[in-house]
């Protein structure tokens, strides 16, 4: 019977027939073990010349990394095995011989793996990375369904910016301009209108010519928009939204979390209310004027860069031991491979510190000198929520940094009523929202003052002529949630095929 890896449990004592790919194969004498992924999972087979005989045996033997077979044998309990079964193999069929592999199983730079995406996709780290995407999908569309929520998909082609002109991507539509969308939200609201609780999820396009680990070209955005709620209870929305998909993650994950080897202590943070904060409040604490439970931002990062230096030091000179030991004569086979493993692994430290120790002295001057009624840049959300252990909510903002649409605080209309949700361990902003401007002639001021074209706005406008109540919303940059729920430093890997500025291949 054919089955699939992740199914093995379910076999103990039986025979199955598995197919898929060979990951890593190793020769003992008359045995050959070999690695099998089947995009479900990982599993070692046994072949035995005994048991297989010598014809299948010679080309067990010739097979290549990523060759495709088909093996049937009987599953084995054995619980030092990944996923604690064995297939001990009887019969093999090679379906293609893989020609060599260029993703190998030692080290590559990170370009060479990018420009090679479509086979790195097979590695272990990243099948691992894709399944938790999965996974994030679903318990977002869970959420919002149980919740009542209904489904919609805005338009990609659009005629008006939503978040800014500076990242429109333009194309010809049918020799008019048209520009992908930024944003479903505003064509959200105008279906919130019509059904009350609505969510896109759709792909998203930003043309920001900036080389950072959180912008992407195009991504995905979940949007949702809900008639009659307010900041509050949009806030609340997002805290209890973020604790059901990292909880379903948690619960559904535990073999693609330990893979990446994502310390899920720090991930149950987000079961913990999350700190709302004013913007003004998050400002004195960035400048170290206000502590958090003891812990002041300036300090905090200042005692980080001595730690840092202090462990650059010990790295180098650890290093510099282990490289004058492997000079001398006399040392045996088995201690050279560990010493040189071990120096791999401080080199890789040691890059790692480096940066470190270039970015915090950038991030304190940034700290010290930021000035109240700016926007927060990605180190400022960094130094802010290396403080915190879950997300926090940054709320009202000066209106002058947020978009045409955030509604301004009636009582004070130097704040609106903006929501940036930033992701602990220096993750920064994954959230963006607020509550949407009812007023029409503040909107319309807004609308001028930010230079967009009126016209293309009229409709958007009738939302507030016919019918306006008070409605808030927000938009999960999905990419961003998969970097901060696998803790990845870039998010080139949180997406299949990543579109960023300078790559669109492969
Ligand atoms: O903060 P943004 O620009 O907000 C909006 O677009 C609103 N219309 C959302 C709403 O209220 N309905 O983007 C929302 C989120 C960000 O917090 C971030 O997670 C993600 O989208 N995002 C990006 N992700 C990857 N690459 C980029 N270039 C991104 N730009 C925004
Ligand atoms: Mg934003």
């Amino acid at each position: 019977m054919i089955d699939t890896i992740q199914h093995l449990r379910q076999h103990i004592g039986g025979e199955v027939t598995l197919q898929g790919w060979v990951t890593h194969q190793r020769s003992s004498k008359g045995i050959e073990f070999i690695v099998l992924r089947d995009g479900s999972g990982i599993v070692q087979c046994v072949l035995a010349e005994e048991k297989l005989g010598e014809a299948s045996f010679e080309v067990a033997k010739r097979l290549t990394q990523e060759s495709s077979i088909r093996l049937t044998g009987q599953v084995v309990a054995d619980d030092r095995q990944v996923g604690g079964v064995e297939l001990q193999v009887s019969a093999l069929e090679l379906i293609s011989i893989a020609q060599d592999y260029p993703v190998t199983n030692k080290e590559h730079g990170i370009d060479f793996l990018m420009d090679r995406r479509h086979l790195w996709l097979r590695s272990r780290r990243q099948w691992a990375i894709m399944r938790i995407r999965n996974t994030i999908i679903q318990a977002i569309h869970g959420f919002f369904q149980r919740n009542e929520f209904v489904q919609m998909d805005a338009p990609i082609f659009t005629s008006n910016a939503c978040e800014g002109t500076s990242t429109l991507f333009e194309t010809d539509f049918y020799g008019e301009p048209a520009y992908l969308s930024q944003s479903g939200q505003l064509y959200g609201e105008a279906m919130a209108m019509a059904m009350g609780k609505i969510y896109t999820f759709g792909p998203t396009f930003r043309a920001e010519k900036s080389k950072t680990r959180r912008h992407l070209s195009e991504f995905w955005m979940i949007e949702p928009e809900m008639a009659f709620y307010n900041l509050d209870m949009n806030m609340t929305l997002i805290e209890e939204f973020l604790r059901s998909v990292v909880g379903e993650v948690l619960e559904k994950c535990p073999t693609e979390l330990e893979v990446i080897g994502r310390d899920t202590e720090k991930l149950r943070a987000v079961l913990q209310p999350f700190p709302r904060i004013t913007y003004e409040r998050a400002v004195r604490i960035l400048k170290g004027e206000e502590e958090v439970e003891g812990r002041n931002a300036i300090k905090t990062l200042e005692a980080d860069l001595e730690l840092v230096i202090a462990r650059i030091n010990e790295v180098q000179q650890e290093i510099a031991d282990r490289e004058l030991k492997l000079s001398q004569p006399g040392m045996k086979k088995g201690e050279i491979g560990f010493n040189q493993a071990k120096v791999q692994k401080l080199k890789e430290e040691l890059a790692e510190l480096e940066e470190q120790a270039r970015n915090i002295p950038i991030w304190l001057e940034s700290a010290r000198n930021f000035r109240m009624g700016n926007d927060f840049g990605g180190s400022d959300e960094t130094v802010l929520t290396r403080l915190f252990d879950s997300p926090i909510m940054v709320y009202n903002w000066p209106h002058e940094v947020k978009a045409f649409y955030m509604k301004r605080d009636e009582q004070d209309p130097r704040w609106a009523k903006g929501v940036d949700v930033l992701a602990p361990e220096g993750y920064g902003e994954i959230i963006g929202g607020g509550e949407r401007e009812t007023q029409l002639d503040w909107l319309i001021e807004k609308i001028n003052e930010h230079q967009l074209p009126m016209e293309a706005f009229e409709w958007y406008l009738d939302l507030r002529r016919y019918g306006s109540v008070p409605h808030s919303g927000f938009g999960l940059g999905l990419e961003r949630l998969v970097a901060y729920i696998c803790k990845l430093p870039h998010v080139r890997e949180t997406i299949p095929f990543p579109r960023l500025y300078g790559r669109i291949a492969p």
